[in-house]
């Protein structure tokens, strides 16, 4: 069943190998100079080569993505992986009149609605090509713009990472950036608003110390196996990969995927080899957007459910925004005992003398989403963007979380508002023995959803459904989703 799955795959993966291979030979350059100009060729499938570097493994070209847009980007043609992406101010398809030019700047521009990305140089006398990926803009006497400098969701070995760039996944829901002292991953909202970290890595400066005001940290993936921090020239952390030390000669790359996850690999001549990944598969709750919007993360073996235990795929809808002005301000509210923030140590909490005192704050507090009480320390966190993954845990840890209701901004579809409307406040008293049960039905009930979806027998979801969570009635839900 399985190899049946990958046979065409392979072979389509096959054919654009050998397709991009043989048509990069005999059409690209090794340079580019000023008066250049090329439009896209739409009769190439999936990636026009344009400029080769020397050693024939990397090409810059016009790449097909997301199955009919086309993007400006660099590929690493053994694996016919984007290593860097130009990402145009605008979407374009693929069948657009696209062109290529470079006067003293390579412009990336459609003939219907001009310009899409530019390098915003004027005085470039050539681009070339790297072996090392790095696609540069040279002057009379200096590199002017190298795309080095403006990663995608990729960093290769020897790729500085500096505290001016971002690593952005190629969904642009995760971020990589660079701290004082450390590296960190993040959820982007969107809107302006702040992103919210959820792992970090901070140098251990075991080897060298951070001296304040000797200048920013930067990052930078070494050939040895690992990814190193380093303030001007001091290595002041290793970040070793699994392959660390092993004299690996292949490509190394470190990409934000996704899934918000960080993964290193490298190339062994045939395949790209998984050297690291940030947060294990363990610990994947502590990816906020692990089980979406309201979803709840069991850490044990991180399966997934939905804090108001839904059924649905996704639980409750997610929002945007905020509670203030003209977003909407009205709220329902959704109770649960036994969860927890999943990266609590990054956030700002306060001490406060009550559960009370904790929800009272939050629900006056227009920015304010949902707030954590920890019964046995006493602190309250305050969640200030929408409620995403949070991590079952002991019932000492009480949650407290807003929930737009119908009129507000934000939402999806009809038959999401509907559901959030039938939702009634209430306070799930669950103990952990029960709370464990749920993720027990919780499963079973999938496994049904999924046969219901399949067009096969109806189940019985109200006979799974545990009297003990019947404080929150979600009554239609099921029978909204047809
Ligand atoms: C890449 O180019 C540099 C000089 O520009 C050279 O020293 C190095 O050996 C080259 N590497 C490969 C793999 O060709
Ligand atoms: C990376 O940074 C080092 C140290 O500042 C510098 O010597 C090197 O040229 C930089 N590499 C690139 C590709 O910019
Ligand atoms: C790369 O790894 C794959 C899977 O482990 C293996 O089959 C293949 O032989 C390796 N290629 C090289 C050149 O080592
Ligand atoms: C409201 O909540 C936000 C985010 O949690 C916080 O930064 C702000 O200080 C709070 N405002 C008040 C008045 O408590
Ligand atoms: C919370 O803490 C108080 C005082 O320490 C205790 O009396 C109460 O039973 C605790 N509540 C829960 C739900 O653990």
């Amino acid at each position: 069943m399985a190899a049946t799955k990958q046979l065409p795959a392979a072979a389509v993966f096959l054919l654009l190998y050998l397709a991009i291979r043989v048509r990069s030979a005999s059409s690209a350059l090794h340079e580019i100079h000023r008066g250049f100009s090329v439009t896209h060729d739409s009769s190439y499938t999936e990636f026009q080569p344009l400029l080769a570097d020397p050693t024939g493994v990397f090409s810059l070209g016009f790449l097909r993505v997301d199955s009919s847009q086309l993007d400006l980007a660099v590929l690493h043609l053994p694996s016919t992986t984007a290593l860097w992406r130009a990402q145009a101010s605008r979407s374009v398809l693929w069948s657009a009149s696209v062109s290529l030019s470079f006067n003293g700047g390579l412009v990336l521009s459609d003939s219907a609605t001009g310009m899409l990305w530019s390098t915003a140089t004027d005085a470039g006398e050539r681009v070339v090509l790297l072996n090392t990926s790095n696609l540069q803009v040279v002057g009379s006497d200096a590199v002017l713009w190298q795309s080095f400098d403006f990663p995608s969701d990729t960093l290769v070995q020897d790729q500085n990472f500096t505290s001016t760039a971002a690593l952005f996944s190629r969904d642009q829901r995760f971020s990589m950036r660079l701290g004082p002292s450390y590296l960190a991953l993040f959820m982007e909202l969107g809107g302006g608003a702040a992103p919210v970290m959820y792992w970090k890595h901070s140098a251990l400066e075991a080897k060298g110390q951070i001296v304040p005001d000797e200048g920013p940290i930067y990052a930078r993936v070494e050939a040895d196996g690992f990814l190193g921090m380093y303030q001007k020239a001091t290595l002041v952390d290793v970040y070793s990969f699994d392959s660390f030390n092993r004299r690996i000669a292949g490509l190394r790359r470190l990409t934000l995927e996704s899934d918000g996850n960080l993964r290193a690999h490298y190339w062994n001549g045939s395949i790209w080899i998984q050297d690291i990944q940030a947060i294990a598969d363990s610990e994947r709750c502590e990816i906020p957007t692990t089980c979406g919007a309201y979803g709840l993360c069991k850490p044990d073996d991180t399966r997934c459910g939905c804090l108001d235990d839904s059924v649905q795929e996704g639980c409750l809808p997610a929002s945007s925004g905020d509670f203030c002005g003209s977003g909407g301000s009205e709220f329902g509210v959704l109770r649960r005992k036994g969860v927890d923030l999943t990266s609590k140590d990054l956030m700002a909490s306060q001490k406060v003398a009550s559960l009370e005192e904790c929800e009272s704050a939050c629900e006056r507090n227009c920015s304010c989403w949902g707030a954590i009480y920890n019964n046995a320390s006493g602190f309250c966190y305050q969640l200030d963007y929408p409620i995403q993954t949070l991590v079952e845990a002991d019932d000492r840890k009480e949650g407290y979380f807003k929930v737009r209701t119908e009129g507000g901004s934000g939402g999806g579809e009809a038959v999401k508002r509907a559901r959030v409307a039938l939702l009634t406040v209430g306070s799930l008293v669950l103990s952990g023995t029960m709370a464990f049960g749920a993720y027990r039905v919780w499963s079973r009930r999938r496994m049904q959803a999924s046969v219901d979806e399949e067009g096969l027998a109806p189940g019985p979801y109200k006979t799974l459904n545990s009297a003990s969570f019947r404080s929150i009635e979600l009554s239609n839900s099921l029978s909204d989703r047809k």
